[in-house]
């Protein structure tokens, strides 16, 4: 048996497409998604159609990421004030580029799931950590080694972190595999990261977990952030996630508080990302060499 991992998508439909082909080529049993579809690249819609597409082809598990609870928590109304700009204009973007049935589709989903493959050993998902969607399940640490315990079988597949590694966890021990990131992927330019699950070789009841590197169009991700209006909606923000496509760096846990700081230094106060002026996240973005254009 082998089943498909697919995590962090932020709506790069280029990306999925080749991971969502590559699978097929390999031949699959099925497909495990763990969230974070849309937000942060181009049309969010096309992404959600290769997903429906897909899962009219195979048997899926569907959980939802932190960016799905942002577009939940919006309709709702509780969340407010997103405008256009580098602090929340990327997620109006994303937002506004959803249709009703997407919400709806989007508001059904779990944050953990543990539903596995007929006839393949168990298995458990969550986007962050089973317990919190945007949480983490870091090595060793206190509530990895004791809430772990609490999940059934042998594989826990994680997402969030954008990064691959896996590690076991005891007792049991617990296989825990970070899935990387299809459409955001850090420290692999150039290359979708995705995971197969395949039968252990010996014939146990337990999963063996293999990464893939997939190359895509990087190009055509990057120019399509400008040709859909996002570089101008979100300048800075839309710019760093070029950077990542580009570079494999992650800034974005960088530059906007340096931009915050900039600006509070100038204020003499304390504010939100929401309250940071354009322009400083411009003399953010010229400090961390914001790549946004593919090419010289
Ligand atoms: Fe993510």
């Amino acid at each position: 048996m082998r089943i498909a991992v697919f995590s962090d998508i932020h709506s790069n439909h280029r990306a999925l497409g080749a991971c969502l082909a590559h699978a097929e080529e390999q031949g699959i049993d099925g497909a495990v998604f763990l969230g974070d579809y849309v937000s942060d690249f181009a049309c969010p819609q096309k992404t959600l159609e290769l997903l429906y597409d897909f899962a009219r082809r195979h048997a899926c598990r569907f959980i939802r990421g932190n960016r799905e609870e942002y577009m939940t928590a919006y309709r709702l109304g509780e969340i407010t004030g997103w405008q256009d700009g580098s602090a929340s204009g990327s997620l109006l973007y994303t937002y506004e580029g959803l249709r009703e049935e997407d919400l709806d589709w989007i508001s059904t989903l779990d944050n953990y799931g543990e539903e596995g493959f007929p006839g393949g050993p168990d298995l458990a998902y969550c986007h962050g950590a089973p317990w919190k969607t945007g949480g983490t399940l870091p090595e060793g640490g206190p509530d990895t080694q004791r809430r772990l315990k609490d999940i059934p079988g042998a594989l826990l597949l994680c997402g969030h972190t954008h990064r691959m590694g896996m590690y076991f966890s005891g007792p049991g021990p617990k296989l825990v595999v970070r899935a990387g990131s299809v459409g955001y992927p850090l420290s692999t330019p150039g290359f979708a990261q995705m995971v197969f699950l395949e039968n252990a070789e010996d014939g146990a009841p337990r999963w063996r977990a293999r990464y893939a590197l997939v190359p895509y169009d990087v190009k055509g991700a990057v120019e399509e952030m400008h040709a859909c209006g996002l570089m101008e909606r979100a300048p800075v923000w839309a710019a760093m996630c070029c950077h990542a496509l580009l570079t494999g760096e992650n800034i974005a846990g960088l530059l906007p508080p340096y931009a915050q700081a900039l600006f509070e230094k100038d204020c003499g106060q304390k504010v939100s990302y929401a309250a940071i002026p354009e322009a400083y996240w411009q003399k953010a973005a010229a400090v961390y060499r914001c790549e946004t254009h593919y090419g010289p």
